[in-house]
């Protein structure tokens, strides 16, 4: 990488992250890369493996020999651990409510920014996640802080769920949300922080639509 552009858009879940990166990416032709997914994977492979989620070692052998790929899909991208679609098992509650944890680990987190790296070698991106601005792509032109109220990202959260048939409870949700944007803040390697030189932007009141106006506004007076 270097004089492709990089845009990366980190912040608490449910900030609508990755929602307007994949309109971002479709508006300048980029790849889309969904950091978040890869920490997900892995999270179900080990639940799914029997591995302890808090156990270094052993997520490292298994991530040495786990695929995750991303493939063109209608509406979205699909996701793909080892061959098989995972694209909707991943965002099953029980591996939100693990994946901090998986997340947390140094040595996982390395395996992973190298593979999220590599991707970024491939061209023009959008990639969201915690740390994208403060360590994945740390020379990124463009590095977008998205938040929301925590009330708004669970409402939001809500809708996502209810449209899937999912039925957590909204206070339920608010607390799970809560708990994650703690442990994701409060770890030791990569916490999610807002990078120095990023653009902080309060979705709260806004709609989908001028979140994404406002970030592709912003890449292009960067570029221009
Ligand atoms: O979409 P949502 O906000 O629920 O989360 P996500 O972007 O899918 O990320 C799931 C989890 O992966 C986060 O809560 C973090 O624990 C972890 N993650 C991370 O540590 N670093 C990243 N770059 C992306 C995600
Ligand atoms: O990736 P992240 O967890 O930050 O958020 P997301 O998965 O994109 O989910 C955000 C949800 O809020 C989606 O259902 C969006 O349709 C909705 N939303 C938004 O993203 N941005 C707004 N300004 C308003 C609603």
């Amino acid at each position: 990488a270097g004089k492709e552009i990089q845009i990366a858009i980190d912040g608490p879940a449910s900030a609508g992250k990755s929602t307007v990166a994949k309109l971002v990416a479709k508006h300048f032709n980029f790849i889309y890369c969904d950091t978040g997914a890869m920490y997900r994977t892995l999270t179900l492979k080990a639940m799914q493996e029997g591995v302890e989620l808090t156990n270094e070692a052993g997520l490292v052998k298994l991530l040495s020999t786990t695929e995750i790929k991303f493939k063109p899909g209608k509406p979205d991208q699909k996701v793909f651990l080892d061959g098989k679609e995972v694209t909707t098992d991943i965002r099953q509650p029980d591996v939100t409510n693990n994946v901090s944890t998986v997340a947390a680990i140094g040595s996982v987190r390395e395996e992973l920014t190298n593979r999220q790296r590599q991707i970024a070698d491939e061209g023009g991106i959008v990639m969201d996640g915690r740390d994208i601005g403060t360590t994945v792509l740390p020379n990124a032109q463009v590095k977008i802080f998205l938040v929301a109220s925590v009330d708004e990202r669970a409402k939001r959260r809500f809708a996502d769920n209810d449209a899937k048939g999912i039925h957590t409870p909204l206070e339920v949700l608010k607390q799970e949300i809560e708990t994650r944007d703690y442990k994701d803040s409060h770890r030791e390697i990569a916490p999610l922080t807002q990078a120095e030189d990023a653009v902080k932007v309060d979705t709260t009141p806004m709609t989908i639509q001028e979140v994404v106006d406002e970030i592709i506004q912003i890449t292009s007076n960067k570029i221009k």
